[in-house]
């Protein structure tokens, strides 16, 4: 063989080993899962003055497209693309917008093509945000809400890390069927019993009592228990026609309470309200002619407690059956909200809400 021929070779092989990569590649790619991610804001997509800031930074400022570009091993474990639904810190969360990211979650998961959703935010009401959905997604496939407790300009930041494994665990076979999930900190924990306990560390999600679903070792989510509270499909919410949710609100409970506040949360046109009371959900004796009055308008009043963990006991502290009051179970008073309001576009009988609460 001549140098000619030999040159010819070569660029034939070169040309085949690299068509063969590429099948290779494209095969490896057709085989992940496609993943979602929807951002909300937060301090995950937020920034700060130097890499000591870890308080008084912006939340917020990231576009999706820059936190995925940020994380390029995404792309080794989902096709990843992404949707901006809003640009908020939480504390700015609204009915709103959880009405426009339950139905745009609910229209992609009916795609064949997408295989599980990741819903990044802000920690401050993730926990919301979270049972919300758990309470109005409409199928199995795995929704993960994610977020960071420092921003990405940060030493030791957590977000890149929380991101690349919630998106791991929204294209799992082990995720489906289990409700909407929270992933931080290595730790996988279901949207119903999720709350933030610490206001600054990272290791701030847990589920007092009940402990979380399961965590991650290495690139692995491993369960070991699931929630047996309805969700998801079986519970009996639509949100796909609602453009906005009844007004519930919450009223704090502490010595010298006059119920004042009820007062005005009725004035206020609140359909529902949620007693945050001391102890096992207690009402004090002077939040009573406040609370009465505001029945007689149709509000239905919820007791949870603001201890934040236990059950509320039917008829312990207040005697449920008579002032027709719905006991919140195990809920805390931000997510006995949320129940209350989705009760409220089914019904107002408090008989048939309390047992909304045992279910769900
Ligand atoms: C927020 O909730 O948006 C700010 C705090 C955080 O994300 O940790």
């Amino acid at each position: 063989m001549n140098r000619k021929n030999y040159l010819f070779l070569a660029v034939i092989c070169v040309l085949v080993f690299s068509l063969q990569a590429v099948c290779l590649a494209a095969e490896k790619t057709d085989t992940l899962p496609n993943v979602k991610i929807l951002a909300t804001g937060g301090t995950i997509a937020g920034s700060g003055a130097t890499n000591t800031t870890t308080v008084g930074y912006t939340a917020a400022v990231t576009p999706v497209d820059a936190l995925i570009n940020d994380v390029p091993e995404l792309k080794k474990v989902a096709n990843v693309s992404g949707e901006q639904i809003s640009q908020i810190a939480s504390e700015n969360m609204t009915n709103e917008v959880w009405l426009t990211l339950g139905k745009r979650v609910n229209q992609l998961l009916a795609q064949d093509a997408i295989d599980g959703i990741v819903i990044t935010h802000g920690t401050d009401t993730l926990e919301e945000t979270a049972y919300f959905l758990n309470l109005v997604v409409k199928s199995n496939k795995p929704v993960v809400v994610v977020g960071s407790m420092r921003p990405p300009t940060a030493m030791s930041a957590d977000g890149m890390l929380n991101l690349y494994r919630a998106t791991i665990l929204a294209g799992s076979k082990e995720a489906i069927g289990k409700g909407v999930l929270v992933m931080l900190n290595d730790t996988i924990h279901s949207g119903r019993d999720v709350t933030k306990t610490i206001t600054d560390r990272v290791d701030t999600f847990r589920a007092p009592e009940i402990g979380p679903l399961g965590f991650f070792t290495g690139d692995q989510p491993v369960f070991y228990r699931t929630s047996l509270r309805k969700h998801t499909t079986a519970t009996e919410f639509d949100i796909n026609q609602l453009n906005d949710l009844p007004r519930v609100d919450i009223t704090y409970h502490y010595a010298n309470n006059t119920g004042v506040v009820i007062e005005a949360l009725t004035r206020a046109g609140a359909k529902g309200i949620v007693h945050a009371g001391t102890g096992n959900g207690s009402i004090g004796k002077a939040e009573y002619p406040a609370i009465e009055a505001a029945q007689k308008k149709g509000v239905v009043i919820v007791r949870s407690a603001r201890v934040g963990n236990g059950i509320i006991a039917r008829n312990g502290e207040a005697n449920d059956d008579k002032y027709n009051f719905v006991a919140s179970d195990n809920l805390n008073p931000q997510k006995a909200r949320i129940l209350l309001m989705l009760a409220l576009t089914k019904t107002n009988n408090p008989q048939e809400i309390q047992k909304m609460f045992w279910e769900y």
